[in-house]
Parts: structure tokens; C-alpha cells; sequence
């Protein structure tokens, strides 16, 4: 029986295949379920007593010569391996294709940076809406006729829930958590039940603008808007149209003068070189006191902006359905923007 070991380690030490397959067969045949090492563990038994410590060590060293072979097959098999992929040296190299961020992400985090500087925190609240914080908390009460104006989906088994229409619900959320003073932003994805166009999706994207102190005025929205505009595109020519919310009084909607230098200009302004891009106004102290905050003491301005919007003005895109498609030919044009 030690013959036989003394020629299995010869031919152990012999073997110089490289190929898987015949390390595999070599790796079978000896440690294997059915491979010599197990036979020979199983003939212990048979071996004399006073034989048995020796062909114990020597079945272990055996073992291990096994094992250490093919470790050392293996490694030279991927040595081989790696010196045929860099064979070819004048090769040119794979191109390494980075991803892009997607334009509503690079707008909202533009808006984000802006905002943050000047001390707004950053707020969020759910996208499945209940009626309080969608509407009648923001002075939107049950048969309210400007309910219309935000075509709403409903979950069919509660009229209560709904997808929000609007990212005001977030205000009135952060109102009913924190106390004044209150500086906050909150982006985030709103849903409306409309036809889908080259203008309009039932899916889009607002940041909603808070800010409640003492003795905050009209005047400082004003500035606040001109500081906004200047920093994310750079034109400070700026009006205030009258308008109409439910949750401010009084309510503005904001142009931009965009200029008519080109053709693109006269098409995205209708020939009047302004353009409107947010909704903004003096928080209605209905909405305050609905979220227990002391109208009497405190006052707010609240804005809401559409973030399709700006990046279409940003990047001159058509189309809003783009956004929405995730087609790599038009997401790849972002690549390398923040
Ligand atoms: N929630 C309005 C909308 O979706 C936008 C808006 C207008 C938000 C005026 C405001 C605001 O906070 O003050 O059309």
C-alpha cells in the first residue's frame, strides 16, 4: 500500500496540464467522492496498527501535494489567460461609457444650490396625498371651484387619498411640524389628470418655496425671486403679473425677460420676449392658521416653480414627454452636467 503512495506523489509532481478540463479530471480523480484520496482514507482501517500513524502522515502530505498543485495550475491558467488579453499592445482602448444624470435631477439640484445658500432647508412629504393637505388646508375647502384647476386623481375606494396635485401639501406638512421662523423648499413629483402633449403630462416636477417670520413682506419675495433668477439664468429683468391662489393673498405670477435675440426666443415667448415661470404670493393667514401658526404674529411668502419647465428653458427642449421616455439618445446629451 505505501508503493502506491509513493506513486501517486510521483505522479502528482509529474502532472503539467494546463487546460481546465484536464485539471478538473485531475482534481476528480483524486479528490473526487470516488477519487483515490477517498479510497485510501477508507482503506485506513485495513492497515496494521503499529502502520497507522505513518500512513496517516503520509495520506496528509499526499492531500496536500494535491492541493497545492492545482492551486498552483489554476494561477498559471490565468496568467496564460491575461497574457493573451494584453497580447495585442497597439490595440486602441474600450470605450468606457459614463452615465449622465437625467435633466429634472440636474435642474432640481441647480435649485437646490441656490436656495440652500441663502438658509433654506430642504423638506419632502408623501406623493399619496390625503384631501387635508392637498387642498383644504390650503384654503381649498370642499366644493371649492379652483379644485378644478388642479384635475386630480383620486384612489377609487377613498375620495380622501389622492395623488398630489401640487408639492403645496408639503407646506402645509412643515407648517403643522415646525414653529416659525420657517425657510424651506420642498421638491418632489406631482400628478394631475391631463391629456398628454408636447406641453403637459399627467406627471411632473415642482419645487414649493416657504419662508414664515416676523414682518416678512411682499418685498422680500421680490428679492428673493431676483436673486433666483439671476443665479439660474443669469437675466435679472423680472415682473409680477396679478393673480389668482387660493393659499396666498395677494398671489403674483412671475415673468422673466427672456429677450428676442433668435427665432427659438420668439417661438418659446409667443413674440413678447417674456416668459412666466413660477406661481408665488403672501401666504393667505387661513392656510397659517390651519396649520396653528399665529397669523396675527407671523406672515409668509410661498412660491411654487415647475421644474419641466425651467429645464426646457434651460436646455431648449421642445417636448415634455422627452423627460418622461428615458431614451438614451436624449439622456446621453446631459452627460457631464451637474
Ligand atoms: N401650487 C401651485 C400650482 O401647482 C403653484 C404655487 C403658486 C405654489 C403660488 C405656491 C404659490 O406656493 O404661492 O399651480
Amino acid at each position: 500500500m505505501f508503493d502506491d503512495l509513493d506513486k501517486y506523489q510521483e505522479e502528482i509532481r509529474a502532472f503539467k496540464e494546463t487546460s481546465p478540463e484536464k485539471i478538473e479530471n485531475f482534481r476528480i480523480k483524486y479528490l473526487g467522492k470516488k477519487g483515490i484520496l477517498n479510497d485510501l482514507f477508507a482503506k485506513f482501517k485495513l492497515v496494521p496498527v503499529n502502520e497507522k500513524k505513518q500512513f496517516g502522515r503520509s495520506l496528509n502530505i499526499l492531500k496536500d501535494l494535491v492541493l497545492k498543485k492545482l492551486e498552483a495550475l489554476k494561477s498559471k491558467n490565468i496568467q496564460v489567460k491575461q497574457a493573451k488579453i494584453s497580447e495585442d499592445l497597439s490595440r486602441t482602448a474600450y470605450p468606457i461609457h459614463s452615465g449622465s444624470r437625467h435633466p429634472i435631477s440636474i435642474v432640481t439640484s441647480k435649485i437646490i444650490d441656490i436656495f440652500s445658500q441663502i438658509g433654506f432647508n430642504i423638506s419632502e412629504g408623501p406623493e399619496i396625498e390625503d384631501d387635508w393637505h392637498n387642498f383644504t388646508a390650503l384654503n381649498l375647502e370642499e366644493n371649492h371651484p379652483a379644485r378644478d384647476m388642479q384635475d386630480t386623481f383620486f384612489i377609487q375606494s377613498n375620495p380622501d387619498i389622492l395623488l398630489r396635485t401640487h408639492t403645496s401639501s408639503v407646506q402645509v406638512r412643515y407648517m403643522e411640524k415646525n414653529t416659525p421662523p420657517i425657510r424651506t423648499i420642498s421638491p418632489g413629483r406631482v400628478y394631475r389628470n391631463e391629456a398628454i402633449s408636447s406641453r403637459s403630462h399627467c406627471i411632473f416636477h415642482q419645487v414649493e418655496g416657504l419662508y414664515i417670520d416676523n414682518q416678512v413682506s411682499f418685498s422680500s419675495l421680490k428679492q428673493i425671486i431676483l436673486y433666483f433668477t439671476k443665479a439660474l439664468f443669469g437675466k435679472s429683468k423680472i415682473r409680477f403679473r396679478p393673480s389668482y391662489f387660493p393659499f396666498t393673498e395677494p398671489s403674483a405670477e412671475v415673468d422673466i425677460f427672456w429677450g428676442l435675440e433668435s427665432e427659438a426666443d420668439y417661438r418659446i415667448t409667443k413674440g413678447t420676449g417674456w416668459l412666466e415661470i413660477m406661481g408665488c404670493g403672501m401666504v393667505d393667514p387661513n392656510v397659517l392658521s390651519n396649520c396653528k401658526i399665529d397669523s396675527e404674529k407671523f406672515s409668509g411668502y410661498a412660491f411654487g416653480i415647475g421644474i419641466e419647465r425651467i429645464a426646457m428653458l434651460l436646455y431648449q427642449i421642445d417636448d415634455i414627454r422627452l423627460f418622461f421616455e428615458n431614451d438614451i439618445r436624449f439622456l446621453e446629451q446631459f452627460k457631464g452636467k451637474f
